[in-house]
C-alpha cells in the first residue's frame, strides 16, 4: 500500500483557462503546493476560497489544480506540484508550451447558395482552433452581421441563417473566424483588472507613478489627475510627464498635488486600471535646539518646583523623552514620584526639589530625520556664605 501518489496532467483543448490537475491522493489529505516558472510557490493550504477568482493571474483549489487565467506566451515553462503530508512527499514536474492555433474554416473558400423568394438560406462557417474561435458574418454591404435580428440569425455552431430572403440579399456573405490566440487583455503591473496602491513623496522632490502595461493587442495608456485631466503616454508636461513606459513622473512635487491618480489600459479584449493614492510629505528636519545644549542650574530647596523645558524645533514635531540622572526614563505624561513629564510642551517639573535631585538630567527630541539631545547639570546650591572674619570694623579717617 503506498501513502502517497500523484498523476499530474495539462488540460488546454477548448478552454480559454487551462488547468493543469495535481491529484495528490494521501491519508491524511496532502498539501499541495505549486511552483511557477518564475519561482512563485502557490499552496492550497493558504488558498481554500474562490474569493476575487477572477483578478488572480493564478488560482489554486483546495484539490490541488492549478488554474491559470489568460495564458500567454509568457506563462510557457515548467509548473512543478509538491505535495506532502505527515507520511511523505511527492513531486511532479510538467512542461507548459503554450502554442497558439491560428483558426482554420472547414470548407472550401465559396460556396453558392440558392434559395426561393421568402424561404430562409442556412450558410455554414466551421472553423476550428485553440482558443474555440468566434464567427462573424460580414453582410454584402459589408456590415458586421449581429447575433440576432430580424433577418438575420447566427447560431451556436457559427450557421448563419437569413430569414424571408428578398431579392435585396442577394449578394457575398463572409465568413470570418478570430481566435485570441497569443492576446492578452491589458494587465498593469501585473494585476488584471482594477487594483489600488499609495505612493508617498516628499514636497519639492519627484514622484514616480509606475504603470507598467503588458496585453496584447497593445493597449492604449492614460492616466487621469486628479483634477480630471486626462493626460495621454507619452505627454510632455510642464511638471508633468508620462514616459514611453506608463510611469508618470510629477517634478517638484506640492500638497496641492495630493490625491488619486489614475493609470488606465485598454484594448479590444478589455481594460485594467491602477489607482494610485499620492500623499505628499513636507521635507523632514531633524530636531534641533536654538540654547546652549547644556546648562548649569543651582537647585534652590525654596519649596519651587524646577522647571526644565526641551525647546527642540524639528518637522515633523519632535517626540520628547526625559531620561533622569539614574537612567530611568520618562515619556511624555509619565509621572515618577516628585518628577513629572508633562504631556504636549516637553517640559520635566521636578517638585520640591532637594539636594540629592542633583545630576545631569537629559531630554532626547525624536522625530523620522533624527534625534537631538538637551542637558541639564543640576547643582545642590549652598546658602551665600561670607569669607572672612567675624566682628567689628573701625573706618577711620
Ligand atoms: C478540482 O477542483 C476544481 C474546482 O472545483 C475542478 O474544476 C476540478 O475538476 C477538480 N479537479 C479534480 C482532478 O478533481
Ligand atoms: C520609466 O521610464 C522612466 C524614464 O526613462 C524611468 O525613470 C523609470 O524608472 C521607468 N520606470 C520603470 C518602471 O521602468
Ligand atoms: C531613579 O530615580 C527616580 C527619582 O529619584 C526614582 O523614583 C527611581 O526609583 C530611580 N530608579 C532606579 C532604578 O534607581
Amino acid at each position: 500500500w503506498a501513502p502517497f501518489h500523484i498523476t499530474c496532467f495539462f488540460l488546454t483543448l477548448g478552454s480559454d483557462f487551462p488547468r493543469v490537475d495535481c491529484v495528490a491522493t494521501g491519508l491524511p489529505d496532502p498539501e499541495v503546493t505549486w511552483s511557477l516558472p518564475d519561482g512563485t510557490l502557490i499552496n492550497n493550504a493558504l488558498q481554500s476560497d474562490d474569493s476575487g477568482l477572477r483578478n488572480r493571474r493564478y488560482v489554486i483549489f483546495g484539490n490541488g489544480t492549478l488554474l491559470l487565467q489568460q495564458m500567454g506566451k509568457r506563462d510557457e515553462g515548467d509548473y512543478t506540484c509538491y505535495a506532502k503530508n505527515k507520511l511523505g512527499k511527492d513531486e511532479r514536474k510538467v512542461s507548459v508550451k503554450v502554442g497558439p492555433n491560428a483558426p482554420k474554416i472547414r470548407l472550401k473558400s465559396q460556396s453558392l447558395v440558392t434559395v426561393k423568394l421568402g424561404g430562409s438560406a442556412k450558410l455554414s462557417c466551421q472553423a476550428t482552433g485553440e482558443p474555440t474561435p468566434r464567427i462573424m458574418w460580414i453582410s454584402p454591404r459589408n456590415d458586421v452581421i449581429s447575433v440576432s435580428s430580424d433577418k438575420f440569425q447566427i447560431m451556436d455552431d457559427g450557421t448563419l441563417v437569413v430569414k424571408k430572403v428578398i431579392l435585396a440579399d442577394e449578394g457575398k456573405y463572409a465568413c470570418v473566424a478570430r481566435n485570441s490566440a497569443g492576446d492578452d487583455e491589458p494587465f498593469i503591473n501585473g494585476m488584471k483588472g482594477m487594483s489600488t496602491t499609495r505612493v508617498m513623496a516628499v514636497s519639492y522632490q519627484t514622484a514616480l507613478l509606475d504603470c507598467k502595461v503588458e496585453g496584447k493587442p497593445e493597449p492604449r495608456v492614460w492616466w487621469v489627475t486628479p483634477y480630471g485631466h486626462s493626460l495621454p503616454t507619452p505627454y510632455l508636461g510642464g511638471r508633468f510627464q508620462v514616459h514611453r513606459n506608463g510611469s508618470l513622473e510629477l517634478r517638484g512635487v506640492r500638497k496641492t498635488d495630493e490625491g488619486r491618480y489614475k493609470c488606465l489600459a485598454k484594448n479590444n479584449l478589455g481594460e485594467s486600471s491602477l489607482l494610485v493614492e499620492l500623499d505628499v510629505a513636507s521635507i523632514a528636519e531633524k530636531p534641533s535646539f536654538a540654547v546652549p545644549n547644556i546648562e548649569i542650574l543651582p537647585i534652590k530647596q525654596d519649596g519651587e518646583a524646577i522647571i526644565l523645558e526641551c525647546p527642540a524645533r524639528g518637522k515633523p514635531n519632535p517626540e520628547f523623552t526625559w531620561v533622569l540622572p539614574n537612567g530611568t526614563m520618562l515619556t511624555p505624561g509619565v509621572r515618577l514620584q516628585r518628577f513629572t513629564h508633562h504631556l504636549g510642551n516637553g517640559n520635566l517639573q521636578i517638585s520640591q526639589p532637594v539636594a540629592s535631585d542633583k545630576g545631569v538630567y537629559r531630554c532626547l527630541a525624536k522625530n523620522v530625520a533624527g534625534q537631538a539631545e538637551k542637558r541639564y547639570a543640576l547643582e545642590a546650591g549652598r546658602k551665600p556664605l561670607i569669607r572672612g572674619s567675624t566682628g567689628m570694623f573701625f573706618i577711620s579717617n
